[in-house]
């Protein structure tokens, strides 16, 4: 079954968030043979929430970031465990867009990964992927293997858990650019290699981020690329990524 994570980001009001979410709600029993997760921005998660109760489960709900505490003094940050009362059973980590405009750091993210995964039963959907310089610069895989190393550097004391990468390569998120499908296979498949380590400790699911559309999806969640997609502007749009969830149960 393909996982289809719908990243909304900043882009939609809370009523809007609220009509989007009721759409594809309504649509929900075509959905069976998809994983499909919601990630509205933090001040609509509790109305989709409610949404979704109805009877919609097979959309499962995600925030896009979270703090690596519970709680105490971290102004403007959203605590973990809210997220999981709130319903959320995904947690987008590590977004490029995290990192290139709020700073985030490969040690934060190691903490909000470690966090999520030694203290709560939230999945985390760690993002990794190189910039286009760095893509020039054919340093790809070891940014890629860098930012996997770190963000998982952590995680010793947890018991088996459940982790999603998104590779997400940052020139083509927004772009209406993506990875060629043997580019996307490849760098899958380099992501799983360095996960075996981990094997003791983690199962996993690898997705591809970046552009997706219900036109290409298909070219990603077919056998032997990737075992889902993250989907940033097609997800916004319920007629649009309705057709996308369509397409990539078909295959
Ligand atoms: P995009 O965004 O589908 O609009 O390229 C993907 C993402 O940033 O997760």
């Amino acid at each position: 079954m393909p996982l289809i994570v719908g990243n909304w980001k900043m882009k939609l009001s809370p009523m809007k968030a609220e009509k989007l979410c009721a759409a594809l709600a309504d649509r929900a029993s075509e959905f069976m043979g998809a994983s499909v997760v919601l990630c509205p921005s933090f001040e609509s998660i509790a109305a989709c929430s409610q949404i979704l109760k109805k009877g919609s489960a097979s959309i499962k709900l995600g925030a896009q970031d979270c703090c690596w505490d519970d709680k105490g003094a971290y102004t403007g940050a959203v605590s973990p465990m809210s997220l999981k009362e709130l319903g959320c059973s995904y947690c987008i980590v590590g977004h490029s867009e995290r990192r290139a405009f709020f700073g985030e750091t490969d040690d934060m993210i190691a903490k909000k990964i470690s966090y999520l995964l030694a203290r709560t039963s939230i999945t985390p959907i760690l993002c990794v992927g190189e910039t286009q310089k760095e893509r020039t610069q054919g340093i790809q895989k070891k940014v890629i293997r860098r930012q996997l190393e770190k963000a998982l550097s952590s995680i010793e004391t947890i018991k088996v858990r459940h982790i999603v990468i998104a590779y997400e390569p940052v020139w083509a998120i927004g772009t209406s650019v993506t990875c060629t499908q043997k580019d996307c296979s490849s760098i899958v498949s380099y992501c799983d290699s360095i996960l075996q380590k981990y094997s003791s400790k983690l199962s996993w699911k690898i997705v591809y981020g970046g552009s997706v559309s219900s036109e290409n999806c298909a070219s990603f969640v077919a056998k032997g690329v990737a075992d889902g997609v993250l989907v940033g502007s097609a997800s916004v749009d319920a007629k649009e990524f309705i057709s996308l969830i369509q397409n990539s149960i078909t295959l």
